[in-house]
């Protein structure tokens, strides 16, 4: 078993005869936090599509919690909070409405949702329509779907303050 949570081996992902990907070995630690970096185009959206298992990689491996990517995603996917790009909510809904709905997917005690609203602030407007958010406050509430079940490892990427 490998010490990180997440650890790729030579992974590459072409599309027809383009190399998007080309041969990452990614290491990352428990207990750390880790920058994605790179300019437009390098390969990072990519790259964390074949961490969630959203595409295949062409070869090479995916490791997270020390299980392969292929066949253990729906058990990985449990213990992963993801905020990828513009996430997208029920804006006829509330914050609360909204996060309800992450909540029964995962299965979740109800006190789940006042434990994230509360971590990112947005308690006093918990029944306030996600329409009638501020951009910040959209942002928080990602994150507070992100958090959600407490995950052991939280993804927020491409995320534009
Ligand atoms: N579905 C696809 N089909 C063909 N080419 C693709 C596809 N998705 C991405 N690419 C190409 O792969 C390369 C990497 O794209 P990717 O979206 O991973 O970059 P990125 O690092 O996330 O860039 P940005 O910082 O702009 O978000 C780019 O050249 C892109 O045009
Ligand atoms: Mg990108």
């Amino acid at each position: 078993m490998s010490n990180y949570i997440v650890e790729t081996k030579d992974l590459i992902k072409s599309f027809k005869n383009f190399k998007a990907v080309n041969g990452i070995d990614l290491k990352v630690k428990e207990g750390t936090i880790y920058g994605f970096l790179g300019p437009n185009g390098a390969g990072k959206s990519t790259t964390i599509r074949m961490l969630l298992g959203l595409i295949k990689a062409t070869s090479g491996e995916v490791m997270v919690f020390g299980k392969n990517i292929k066949g253990k995603r729906e058990e990985i996917l449990r213990d992963i909070g993801a905020l990828v790009e513009t996430p997208s909510y029920y804006e006829h809904l509330t914050s609360y409405e909204n996060l309800e709905i992450t909540r029964v997917v995962l299965k979740l005690n109800k006190t789940e949702i006042d434990r994230v609203l509360a971590l990112v602030g947005l308690s006093e407007v918990r029944n306030k329509k996600v329409k009638e958010f501020s951009l910040g406050m959209k942002q928080r509430l990602g994150i507070a779907q992100a958090l959600m079940g407490n995950p052991k490892l939280i993804i927020i990427f491409g995320f534009k303050f």
